[in-house]
């Protein structure tokens, strides 16, 4: 049975653009996989995650046997998002784009996935990612107009992080200019809908 991992990223929950544009595709999806396994997690608005600090840093790289009960609560927690990605054949990830980055939460979800010898492992050629073998679909709603140009950070950083955790096939669709006329919004709105049916064909 295959597994789609549906992460919202929007802090408007499902009415962001973001996530309804996901939801599109995971409905597409299920058109061509009716038995699919369909989990959603909503790492801003539903179910924040939350931000890295020393002590949770410091739950990780504490030996499991030495763990303090917080301890042992962080470790499971992170452990529980890890286990998701791990399941997941497909990943969709609604990303919208706030003050020219991803969402704080996504980085903070991003920073309890990143864990030394479970996501990934240092060895002599360098880092190597544990994550593989999974499609990841991106759906980047934005208010301005970015994509294949220098301001557009936010694909790169998605895309290096994700080959850092070993998740190489990563394919975005961009839903830009939303922000600056309606007209825009709508052509970039129907843009996105026929990749979606593109993907889905
Ligand atoms: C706090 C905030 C910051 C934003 N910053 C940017 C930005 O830097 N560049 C941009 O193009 N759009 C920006 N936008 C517009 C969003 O990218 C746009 O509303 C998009 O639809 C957000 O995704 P969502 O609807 O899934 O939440 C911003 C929106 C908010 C609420």
């Amino acid at each position: 049975m295959t597994t789609l991992l549906q992460i919202n990223a929007s802090i408007n929950n499902s009415n962001g653009q973001s996530s309804q544009l996901a939801n599109q595709f995971v409905a597409a999806f299920l058109v061509r996989n009716p038995s699919a396994k369909i989990v959603v997690r909503d790492v801003a608005a539903a179910e924040p995650v939350p931000h890295l600090n020393a002590e949770r840093f410091g739950a990780f790289i504490t030996k499991p046997e030495e763990r303090s009960t917080a301890q042992h609560a962080v470790v499971a927690y992170s452990d529980t998002l890890i286990n998701e990605l791990k399941q997941a054949d497909v990943i969709v990830l609604g990303l919208p784009m706030y003050n020219f980055g991803v969402p704080s939460q996504l980085k903070a979800y991003f920073d309890h996935i990143a864990r030394a010898g479970v996501t990934f492992k240092y060895t002599d050629m360098g880092p190597v990612g544990l994550l593989t073998s999974k499609k990841v679909y991106v759906f980047a709603a934005r208010g301005g107009l970015y994509a294949g140009s220098p301001l557009d950070t936010q694909t790169s950083y998605v895309r290096d992080f994700l080959r850092f955790l070993g998740i190489t096939d990563v394919e975005f669709i961009y839903a830009e200019g939303l922000g600056i006329s309606p007209q825009s919004k709508e052509a970039a709105l129907a843009k996105a809908v026929a990749e979606i049916e593109r993907l889905a064909a």
